[in-house]
């Protein structure tokens, strides 16, 4: 065997499905991760590695992924936020004209660059916890140009700091007022001129839509869809967030990679995903910042075996909130998954929302070394505590980032 670069021993292995039952190693080598063995294997006089790091039990994990977030934006909410505490709900204020509208004002008449520099915060509050992976979304543009200008904000964050940036379409996220009482006419701008362009510009790599009474009918999100696949897009539901249309299951039926928020998912939805092999993604900011009473359906997704993901859903309306690990907190205090499932929600199966288990999200030769080394040797913490700086090293193809 040949000199890795690094070699980290006496390490508490999380590796995005299971804790490994003794002290482990794991070896890097050009980016990727080369080997994963117990301490007791590796073998005296072994060839030295470029750099050895003695983790001394400290947990190692995957980098995190944060598979659903709105990060880049214009303006705030905060108006909004105090209305709801005085009793309007979200539905009103977005029926109002308000809520996501509001917000794409604001983003209409933001440049490239300020959105650009608001959108950094964020990004980098993410970093600060361990995220190596993050999904972007556009969607509050809601013309051909305006969708474009937020992908390629989210584009740029990507190449200017050492993160993975996935981008995904969100044009059909609410109807812009110049398709008032038109919303088949704003559907075929998606489907026909959005799409063609994010394509064709290399700007998107996933298509998501609103399922919802206040977002798009079932039948105007399967022409996305099917619009989104003959571009070779994957595709993604905000789906049964406020009520259950059967949004999972057309998305699933369609070959989504995932649907998320999902409180009002019923069993039947829960048959579909399962069948299609839709991750089901969890995004409890949003469940807690509305007040939310209905929680998703955790059991029967884990009857009928669905992958759970976990995310911010980072966006100004329904979870202002940048932290990746409040919300394995929350996942298991207001879900109550268990700390690992949690955690896996936020590596392998995160990145399996997002089409990249092959890649990232586990801790496996042959994937890429997007590492965390926390300051415990327990798994169980990263969801328990809240607010300490626990992440000791960020690494990125394995380097420290
Ligand atoms: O994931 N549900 C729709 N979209 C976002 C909220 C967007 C907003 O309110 O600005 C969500 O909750
Ligand atoms: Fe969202």
């Amino acid at each position: 065997m040949s000199q890795p670069d690094r070699l980290w021993i006496n390490v508490t292995l999380f590796d995005g499905l299971a804790t490994a039952a003794e002290p482990m190693a794991v070896a890097v080598t050009n980016g990727l991760i080369e080997r994963v063995c117990p301490m007791s294997e590796l073998l005296v006089g072994e060839p030295a590695a470029g750099e050895v790091i003695d983790a001394e039990g400290r947990v190692l994990t995957p980098g995190l992924v944060d598979c659903h977030t709105h990060l880049v934006f214009g303006g705030s909410r905060a108006g909004e936020f105090e209305a709801r505490l005085e009793g309007k709900s979200y539905e009103e204020i977005a029926r109002a004209g308000g809520g996501i509208l509001s917000t794409v004002r604001a983003t209409r008449d933001a440049s490239e660059e300020e959105l650009y520099q608001a959108a950094l915060p964020g990004l980098e509050a993410l970093m600060s916890e361990g995220v190596t992976t993050v999904e972007i979304k556009s969607g509050y543009g809601l013309t051909v140009e305006d969708e474009l200008k937020m992908l390629r904000v989210a584009r740029r964050l990507g190449r200017e700091r050492p993160v993975r940036v996935i981008t995904t379409l969100l044009g059909a996220h609410a109807l812009p007022p110049e398709y008032k009482d038109d919303a088949d006419g704003y559907i075929d701008l998606v489907c026909n001129r959005m799409i063609p362009a994010a394509a064709a510009e290399g700007l998107a790599d996933a298509v998501d839509v609103f399922c919802e009474g206040i977002g798009f009918s079932v039948a105007q999100c399967q022409r996305v869809y099917v619009a989104a696949r003959a571009y070779g897009l994957a595709i993604k539901g905000h789906t049964e967030q406020l009520s259950n249309l059967g949004g999972s299951a057309a998305a699933a039926r369609a070959g989504a990679l995932s649907v998320d928020h999902i409180e009002y998912l019923d069993e039947a939805g829960v048959i579909a995903l399962a069948e299609a092999g839709t991750v089901a993604t969890l995004l409890p900011g949003a469940f807690y910042m509305l007040r939310e009473t209905r929680v998703p359906p955790i059991e029967l997704l884990r009857r009928h075996g669905v992958p759970m993901a976990l995310a911010t859903d980072a966006n100004p309306g329904t979870s202002p909130i940048f932290s990746l690990k409040l919300m394995l907190s929350m996942a298991c205090t207001l879900f109550r998954l268990t700390p690992l499932e949690a955690l896996s929600g936020v590596t392998a199966h995160g990145a399996r929302a997002l089409g990249l288990h092959q890649q990232i999200g586990r801790i496996a030769p042959g994937l890429r070394a997007d590492l965390c080394l926390w300051n415990t040797s327990n798994p169980a913490e990263l969801a328990y505590s809240v607010g300490l700086p626990t992440l000791n090293q960020r690494m990125v193809a394995g380097e420290p980032a």
